[in-house]
């Protein structure tokens, strides 16, 4: 979030792992140590090379960043008397920091911590402080090293931009001089100095990232070095695989063919209910439906390399930057950093024209490229397609009364400080019309309630959430027809009325719980993002929600249309 906001202001950036030597800095304007769980006092708890504080690049702590620096210099942290989570006032203690020029001396900040700076460093002055935090933040002007214990790259820091933009400018020194669209060029030599002479194969979904990716690799290499195929892999929603061909072949791309494979994904995912063991599953199956291809095709001769789509959150989120996949917590595997790619990775033969670049650079990527609207204005869909929308389950469950609501035994994911989670939902037994006030309310809720990670509100449902029981269910084939049927009532209903513009993707979710005969049940899931990292649900109008129940309703093997009604975090977007 921090990287993506520098380049938001038009400054390039780069994650790291912490441990990076500072001989590997030395062309940094500047380093942001970011905030993290740990406390410096742990044994296994992140550091950094001292030396990058002695090289005279101007620094800023965030959090954990600003105790680590007070750590490394001699000052003292020490566990707070209580934790500090949420918003917080901070109060400016001086007038005369670059740090906080421009702003007033009482601000809205977000806070996250209980250990705390006790004493600053030797030279260092404290420049704000809040009710609990006596030190929100520090400076040492002459070496130019800051730390703030709050959170500036959230949007609840109302003036967290300006706070990072006096950093970068006025600290820094950088210029604002970061923009996507002008990196084609280089990207284009890039893809060329890897092939090294070698064509390019591509597995392309209709995707933004993959779409965008592909067309790079077509720009750079020709038409006649690249070649484009779509599998069917049997997860996809309706109607996709047409709309990718026909996307294609308007572009003229007739360098793209689609290839069936659905019986190759859904065999090797019967009986698994496990979501990593099917992101995993689903990975290495795409990489032998590849080597298979290419073998077909007499592409395995050596004189080819494989195209991938993947950005810059995918590396982050499997566990570590470009260079070391050790550091970061796994919040969960991308399809495309599997060990049959990595292993593809070290053997120099994948290219990943956009590893680089954040969503909403792809897309600014893809208009500079003259690519259609129609296509970069999708909502981004996984890769591992309907497969990580279909909830599975082990064992038959019945749903129980739980403090504030039902615990329904169905596991999905979550992200909670930046590790993952996967713990059953909470459901709530009617829509409430104050829905934007309960969306508030699910974080504190899930925060309250021990070993539950979203809630969700029923929307409309044949039977009472008292009747509903959880069922031994996997993916079939029937279970993602109904998923396709539901998830193309929606689509439909959410792109007539408009809908669709306003969320930043809508998954719709299969759940195995139900009554009677009806043994499923469907989540919607719109939410608001600007690139995935974190997300907000959002409020749908009262009548479209109510009129897109009653249609997935009619659907006679679904049970029930529930809402989610948690930010990521601590839900993600996506249940699994
Ligand atoms: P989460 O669920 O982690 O999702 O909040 C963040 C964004 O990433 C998309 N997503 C994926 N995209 N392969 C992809 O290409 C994957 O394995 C994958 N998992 C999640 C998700 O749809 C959302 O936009």
């Amino acid at each position: 979030m921090i990287a993506r906001k520098v380049r938001e202001l038009g400054v390039s950036s780069a994650v790291f792992p912490s441990e990076t030597p500072v001989a590997e800095l030395r062309h940094a304007r500047g380093v942001i140590i970011s905030g993290g769980p740990s406390s410096v006092y742990d044994q296994s708890s992140p550091s950094m090379d001292p030396a990058v504080l002695a090289a005279g690049v101007p620094t800023l702590g965030i959090c954990y960043g600003q105790q680590l620096i007070t750590q490394l210099l001699g000052g003292e942290v020490r566990k707070g008397d209580k934790g500090e989570f949420g918003l917080a006032f901070l109060d400016l203690k001086v007038t005369d920091s670059l740090l906080f020029a421009g702003l007033t001396d009482h601000q809205k900040i977000w806070m996250s911590h209980r250990d705390l700076v006790a004493a600053p460093p030797a030279g260092f002055r404290v420049l704000a402080s809040t009710t609990i935090c006596a030190t929100a933040a520090i400076e040492d002007a002459v070496r130019r090293i800051y730390g703030v214990q709050f959170h500036p790259e959230v949007v609840h820091t109302t003036e967290g931009t300006k706070i990072l933009e006096n950093f970068l400018f006025r600290i820094c020194g950088c210029d604002k001089d970061w923009n996507p669209a002008n990196r084609i060029a280089q990207v284009e030599d890039q893809i060329r100095d890897r092939a090294a002479g070698r064509n390019v194969f591509f597995f392309v979904s209709g995707g933004v990232d993959s779409t965008v990716a592909f067309s790079l690799c077509l720009s750079a290499l020709g038409s006649e070095r690249v070649c484009g195929v779509y599998v069917d892999t049997g997860l996809m929603r309706e109607g996709e695989t047409e709309f990718v061909e026909e996307t294609f072949a308007g572009l003229g791309h007739d360098v793209v063919t689609v290839i069936h494979a659905e019986e190759e994904f859904l065999a090797p995912l019967e009986g698994v209910y496990e979501p990593e063991l099917k992101r995993h599953i689903i990975g290495e199956q795409f990489v032998k439906v590849q080597e298979r291809i290419m073998a077909e095709r007499g592409l395995a001769d050596g004189t080819w390399i494989l195209g991938q789509g993947t950005i810059y959150p995918d590396t982050i989120e499997s566990g570590g930057s470009n260079r070391d996949q050790s550091k970061a917590a796994t919040i969960k595997t991308h399809h495309n950093r599997v060990p049959g790619i990595q292993k593809l990775m070290e053997q120099g033969l994948i290219v990943e024209p956009l590893a680089d670049f954040y969503k909403d650079e792809v897309r600014k990527i893809g208009r500079e490229m003259g690519l259609s609207g129609l296509l970069l204005d999708r909502h981004p869909f996984p890769g591992p397609g309907l497969a990580i929308r279909c909830l599975c389950s082990a064992e038959e469950h019945a749903v129980t009364r739980f403090s504030e609501g039902w615990l329904v035994p169905v596991h999905s994911v979550g992200v909670q400080g930046d590790s993952r989670s996967y713990a059953p939902v909470l459901a709530i037994d009617a829509f409430p019309s104050a829905a934007a006030k309960l969306q508030d309310e699910a974080t504190e809720l899930v925060n309250r309630s021990t070993g539950v990670n979203r809630v969700m509100a029923c929307v409309a449902a044949r039977e009472p959430l008292s009747h509903q029981r959880v069922f031994s269910s996997y993916i079939t084939h029937g279970r993602l027809e109904l998923l396709r049927r539901a998830d193309g009532i929606v689509r439909q209903m959410s792109h007539e009325s408009g809908f669709d513009n306003c969320v930043w993707q809508f998954p719709v979710i299969l759940i195995p719980m139900g009554s009677g005969e009806s043994r499923d049940s469907v989540v919607l899931r719109p939410i608001f993002s600007v690139d995935g990292m974190t997300a907000d649900s959002v409020t749908m109008p009262d009548e479209l929600l109510r009129a897109m129940a009653a249609r997935v309703l009619e659907i006679p093997e679904i049970a029930g249309v529930y809402y989610d009604l948690t930010h990521k975090p601590p839900g993600t977007i996506e249940w699994e």
